[in-house]
This record gives structure tokens, C-alpha cells and sequence, in this order.
């Protein structure tokens, strides 16, 4: 592997740019939590970068573009995964397109990836992947004039798992996550929504779920 260059600086991992034999490369090292006992912290680490790399390949079986993964070291606590060259997040991709229309024309142009988000996040949780950070920033937006190429990352939470529950949590992350970060997004969770469903057809539960999770968070709130 080439010499690192230092891209981004999250809250559990350091984000690099490098070339893996010849091939651009992002390098995700994760670090030490120095308030966390030394043993109990690289088993989490550990857990966290076996979920990820389990889910990057499994989500690839079914038919979901993730990064390849190149290698992963335990010891240093670093996946090496394909660049997904040219790419925006989601989340830039949004602002941007709500910055340079009106809402009405922002909303339309919008729906194709909102349909394409919830025929994705319908593959996933039809295999049982899933994610357990879903929010805009973890899904990329490949350039591509003819496609909407959405690629999924960031899986280090994401668990192997056949419960409505977890699915419906799954889309409650998601949908606070939109509403927070992006104004006037009802109708873009409602899209997602609608796709996921009709492509998941036996996903009654999880909607059930869904409604379920959303009450128990607004109770939360009325008490305060
Ligand atoms: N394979 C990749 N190709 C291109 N950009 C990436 C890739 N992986 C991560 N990124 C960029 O780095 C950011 C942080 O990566 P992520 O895996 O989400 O780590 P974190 O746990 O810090 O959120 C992403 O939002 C994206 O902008
Ligand atoms: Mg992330």
C-alpha cells in the first residue's frame, strides 16, 4: 500500500486516501478510546470491523453495490476497501439540488433517489443485513449520467438479523436522520417509504414496527 493521506476524521474511525496496487484505495482505521478499558476497547473495535467487512460482502452478494474489500488488519485495526471515485454523499447530493431549485422542483428531482434508496434498503433487510447507521452521509452517489448509482458504506453497526424490530428501528434511524439534516424531506422519507414497501412486499411487520418505535419516540419527547 502507498503512504496515507489523511481525508477525514470521524468519531470512532480515521478516514485515508491511498492506492492499493495500483488502485485507489480508502483506508479506515480505527482508533484507541482512551475511556475505555484497553482489552474490552479492541474487542469492540474488532466487532466493529468484522460487522462491517461481513456486511460490505454480504450486501455485494445480494445484489448491493458496497466497496470491495481489499484487506483488513485486525492488529492495526484498518479495512483498505475500493475508492468510490467521483462520488458525492447523499447528504451533499441533497443540499446541493435543494440549493439550486425551488422546493416543488427540488422534490422531483429527488424522487427517483428516494425510490432507489428504498428498493436498496428493501434488498437489505430481505437478506437480513441490517445497517444500524443509516443516515445520509453512508450512502454514496456514484456520477453517472444515465444511472443513479447509490452505493451503501459505513457498516460497522449493522448486524445479521430476521426481527421486524430491528428492521423498523433501522428505518426510524433513517427517517430522524433525513428530517434533521435536511429541511422540507417529508415527502423524500415518504418516497423511500412507499419503495421499500413495494418492493418488500411481506414488510407489513416492519411498517407495523416503524409506527411503533415512532410512538414510543414521541412519548419520549411528551415527558420530556
Ligand atoms: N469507499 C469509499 N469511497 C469514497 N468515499 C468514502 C468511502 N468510504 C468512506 N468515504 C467517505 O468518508 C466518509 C466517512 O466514512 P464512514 O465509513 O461513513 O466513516 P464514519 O464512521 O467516520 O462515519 C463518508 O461519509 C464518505 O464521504
Ligand atoms: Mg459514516
Amino acid at each position: 500500500m502507498s503512504s496515507k493521506t489523511l481525508i477525514k476524521q470521524g468519531a470512532e474511525a480515521k478516514l485515508y486516501s491511498a492506492t492499493f496496487h495500483g488502485r485507489p484505495c480508502i483506508v479506515k482505521e480505527r482508533f484507541k478510546k482512551s475511556y475505555r478499558h484497553p482489552s474490552l476497547d479492541q474487542s469492540l473495535t474488532n466487532q466493529r470491523i468484522k460487522s462491517e467487512v461481513r456486511a460490505l460482502l454480504r450486501s455485494r452478494m445480494n445484489g448491493v453495490r458496497t466497496p470491495t474489500v481489499y484487506f483488513v488488519d485486525l492488529e492495526t485495526s484498518q479495512i483498505c476497501m475500493e475508492e468510490i471515485r467521483d462520488s458525492v454523499t447523499v447528504r451533499d447530493y441533497i443540499m446541493s439540488v435543494q440549493k439550486s431549485q425551488s422546493l416543488e422542483d427540488s422534490i422531483v428531482q429527488l424522487k427517483p433517489l428516494g425510490r432507489k434508496i428504498g428498493e436498496t434498503l428493501a434488498v437489505l433487510h430481505q437478506n437480513n443485513i441490517v445497517h444500524g447507521d443509516l443516515t445520509t452521509s453512508n450512502m454514496l452517489l456514484q456520477s453517472d449520467p444515465m444511472n443513479l448509482n447509490l452505493v451503501m458504506i459505513d457498516f460497522g453497526l449493522s448486524h445479521f438479523e430476521n426481527l421486524a424490530e430491528d428492521k423498523g428501528v433501522d428505518l426510524y434511524v433513517l427517517e430522524r436522520a433525513i428530517l434533521s439534516t435536511h429541511p422540507n424531506s417529508d415527502e423524500f422519507f415518504s418516497e423511500i417509504l412507499d419503495s421499500y414497501t413495494q418492493s418488500n412486499p411481506g414488510s407489513a411487520d416492519v411498517i407495523a414496527k416503524l409506527d411503533e418505535v415512532r410512538m414510543r419516540g414521541r412519548k419520549r419527547t411528551m415527558v420530556g
